[in-house]
């Protein structure tokens, strides 16, 4: 089966050299919403833009900055990646968009950006079990997922709210390697093909993903390893990184469970 793809995003990503990790999550956001539909529920959630200050702590290729920057937030984009940031530089011009991103890593933000935003929205299926294994495939230390969380809380000002998200593992990928082989995209004279695997070691609480990118019939393989994180632990790491009113939120057209929490106030 085949998909026509009319999404200049998404052209000048497979045209824009040899395909990297960025390439690819352009790719698979494909599949799992529509841009547009998604930031307009995160949209609905902020309420209409004012003089609050956003800080997207992983910014990545640039969803949702960039469409919430298109509808008017105050919007600073931040990311380590300089590899993600070319994505967002090339979608941001494409946009007609004149945003230059800060690139920094997650333990570097406090020191740049601490107690000044009234909301960091970090978004993308549980970015902080890939703390420090994005651009390169190793697997992520498992403390690090606090640290991350409590550095983005530190960008926050006491009362301000994070917004983060929570990929649900499915039930199947748990019994045996889970393979999803997506439609075949036709952008505009080009081929795609993307089959994804997910395998869990139970074990290690490891869950790899690898994932098979054909281009006009070039392979690429990716691999990239996660940890196994319950919603449990996950609202529990959030109380213990100083947030309180944690609480799930529906978001329309978001493929993951999202929460919002608050930074205590001191004292
Ligand atoms: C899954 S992508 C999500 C990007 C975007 N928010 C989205 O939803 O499409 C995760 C992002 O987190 C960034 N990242 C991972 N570890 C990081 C770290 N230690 N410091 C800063 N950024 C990091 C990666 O570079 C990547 O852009």
């Amino acid at each position: 089966m085949s998909v026509r793809v009319d999404d200049p995003r998404l052209l000048a990503c497979v045209e824009d050299g040899p395909p990297d990790i960025g390439t690819l999550w352009e790719l698979c956001m494909h599949f799992e919403f529509a841009r547009e539909v998604t930031a307009s529920g995160i949209a609905d959630w902020l309420g209409p833009p004012d003089q609050r200050r956003i800080l997207d702590s992983a910014c990545g290729s640039g969803f949702p900055a960039l469409e919430l920057i298109a509808m008017g937030y105050d919007i600073t984009c931040a990311d380590g990646s300089e590899l993600m940031l070319r994505h967002f530089r090339r979608n941001a011009r494409l946009e007609g968009l004149t945003v230059e991103p800060v690139q920094l890593w997650w333990e570097e933000m406090p020191a740049r950006f601490g107690d000044s935003y009234d909301i960091v929205i970090n978004r993308g299926g549980g970015n902080y079990k890939y703390a420090g294994a994005w651009d390169v495939e190793r697997l992520p230390d498992r403390l690090a997922m606090r640290e991350a969380i409590s550095q983005w809380v530190r960008c926050l000002r006491p009362g301000g709210t994070l917004y983060i998200d929570f990929a649900r593992e499915s039930e199947l990928e748990h019994l045996r390697p889970e393979v999803s082989t997506h439609p075949t995209l036709l952008i505009g004279d080009h081929r795609v093909d993307i089959v994804e695997q997910i395998t869990v070691d139970h074990e290690a609480k490891v869950r790899y993903w690898h994932s098979e990118l054909t281009i006009d019939g070039q392979r690429h393989e990716f691999q990239r390893r996660s940890h196994c994180l319950s919603r449990e632990e996950f609202t529990t790491t959030l109380a213990g990184c100083g947030l309180t009113g944690i609480e799930q939120i529906a978001i329309k057209g978001e493929h993951y469970d999202v929460y919002s929490a608050t930074r205590k106030k001191e004292g």
